[in-house]
């Protein structure tokens, strides 16, 4: 037994009736975050806790005359936009952020994620590499038969209300892994079923990557943004640490 308040029964007598007790709710909501699987890590990052201090107002990218502070304000908006669109409309087009190691595209990401999930909406965070392991595994002869299958690993990344693609194109390439992918996105692309991805591939670059057709189909569901650092972010947060300690 766990709720003091309902002894688990769910509901809370009152009156000459029943309420429901607000451990459904709670019950509720953390078997969504457990579903989710988004990273323990990353849970707590919000886009009100987004810090515009690692990208820099000096630092101008040279093809678009923006700063990097200018980039990832569009960046930002971008999910503000994304996360106000799909409470309204479940299928709106996703997001892909670009962008070197440690620049904040899982971070943005998760404040998605955590946005929609806070407003109870079903979110599937993969990593992509981790994904293909987990698939991978599933043909392991020594498996026990409770374990979840092929199918369902795909299926659950093809079905999730929001699917977060982290670290895409971070894996080896084989005609293997591309089908896999392909077969995910193209069944969301299908659905018009939204994938916010990250990858330190360049948009230009994908394709020599995933291949020509989940490129098109990537590209034709998510909106490109691209952030910029000078310094990466964990560097920057290693010694900001570390300075706490020696004061
Ligand atoms: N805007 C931000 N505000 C606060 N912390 C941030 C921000 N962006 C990133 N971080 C932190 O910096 C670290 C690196 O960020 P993140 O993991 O998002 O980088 P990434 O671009 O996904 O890197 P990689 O390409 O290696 O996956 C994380 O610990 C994250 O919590
Ligand atoms: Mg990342
Ligand atoms: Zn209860």
């Amino acid at each position: 037994m766990s709720c003091r308040f309902c002894g688990d029964r769910g509901f809370i007598l009152k009156g000459e009736g029943a309420v429901s007790c607000k451990c459904v709710k709670e019950k509720a909501m953390a078997r969504l975050i457990k579903d989710s699987r988004m990273p323990l890590s990353f849970l707590k990052c919000t886009l009100d806790n987004f810090n515009f201090k690692y990208y820099s107002k000096s630092c101008v990218d040279l093809e678009t005359g923006l700063s990097h502070y200018d980039i990832a304000r569009l960046a930002f908006q971008a999910a503000g936009g994304f996360t106000s669109s799909f409470i309204k409309d479940p299928h709106t087009d996703g997001l892909l952020f670009t962008g070197q190691v440690g620049s904040g595209k899982t971070y943005l990401a998760c404040c998605i994620a955590n946005e929609l999930l806070k407003k109870g909406k079903g979110v599937l965070f993969a990593v992509v590499p981790d994904l293909l392991d987990e698939i991978r595994s599933t043909y392991d002869p020594g498996r026990s038969s409770g374990e979840p299958t092929e199918f369902d690993l795909v299926d659950r990344a093809r079905q999730a209300p929001l699917l977060v693609l982290d670290d895409l194109g971070a894996h080896n390439y084989t005609d293997w892994t591309r089908n896999k992918i392909y077969s995910i996105i193209n069944y969301r692309l299908n659905h018009r079923l939204p994938v916010i991805a990250t990858t330190n591939i360049s948009p230009e670059n994908l394709e020599g990557y995933l291949g020509e057709r989940t490129t098109s189909r990537l590209l034709e569901m998510c909106r490109p943004y691209r952030l910029l650092v000078d310094l990466d972010i964990r560097a920057v947060q290693r010694k900001e640490k570390d300075s706490r300690m020696i004061r």
